[in-house]
């Protein structure tokens, strides 16, 4: 099996149930320039569809890029939901909010400009509303801290999503040190603490697609 079969397979599901509208393709045109590392459309559809069933109203995100993840969760809202979305490129979150305002989602999505770290302080500063769904997308070497934060700022029945936590079967090379891999690992190593403690139930979905060979962590806040 190949990436190529996988792309076309995820192409043929993707053209059935994620149908590409006006929007959502200008969002990724005008992103063209940026690095193409969005989550695939049948990847996005399991965003949606987890953002729908656990009814979020409230949805943070780490890592917009140019928003494809944000519009697709974002629109899986109820008209009063709010998204807000953690970008440290001041290029990245130019063309997201353009492709925001573009799609109607302004209203409800704002793209906070910054490291997210700094910007998590923020949001505890600011005493944030819980959140029903964190989305971590961001730089990988930050993963453990951004999965402390998340576990602060996430209701009970709240779900946690970590994106690349496979990233080719990488992840098992216990003497990599590639902070990226590192980040994975130590990530991983805090998830399980918070399932002995009784504190989460997790798993790791992995994928193939046109995105390669990779996977999410998710997690369930008890
Ligand atoms: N979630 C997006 C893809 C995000 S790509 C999607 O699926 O459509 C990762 C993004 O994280 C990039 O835009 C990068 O600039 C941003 N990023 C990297 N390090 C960051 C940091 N420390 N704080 C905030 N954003 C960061
Ligand atoms: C990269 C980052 C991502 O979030 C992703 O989904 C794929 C690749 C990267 O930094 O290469
Ligand atoms: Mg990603």
């Amino acid at each position: 099996m190949s990436t190529e079969t996988w792309s076309a397979v995820d192409a043929w599901f993707a053209e059935r149930l994620r149908p590409r509208d006006e929007l959502l393709a200008g969002a990724v045109a005008a992103g063209a320039a940026l690095p193409q590392i969005q989550v695939s459309d049948l990847q996005g559809g399991f965003l949606a569809v987890l953002a729908r069933a656990i009814g979020a109203r409230r949805i943070l995100e780490i890592g917009t890029l140019f928003g494809f993840s944000t519009i697709v969760l974002a629109r899986a809202l109820p008209e009063d939901g709010h998204l807000t979305s953690l970008e440290a490129s001041a290029e990245h979150a130019r063309v997201a909010r353009g492709n925001l305002e573009l799609a109607g989602l302004a209203d409800r999505v704002e793209v906070r400009l910054g490291r997210a770290l700094d910007s998590l302080d923020r949001l505890a500063d600011e005493q944030v509303e819980p959140y029903d769904l964190v989305f971590v997308d961001a730089d990988k070497r930050h993963n453990p801290q951004y999965w402390a934060w998340a576990l602060r700022l996430t209701r009970p029945g709240g779900v946690v999503v970590v994106d690349n936590v496979v990233r080719d079967g990488r992840v098992l090379d216990a003497a990599s040190t590639d902070p990226d891999v590192v980040g994975t690992r130590e990530l991983t190593d805090a998830v399980a603490r918070a399932v002995s403690d009784g504190k989460v139930v997790a798993t790791v979905l992995q994928t193939v697609g046109s995105k390669g060979w990779d996977g999410f962590l998710v997690a369930t806040l008890s």
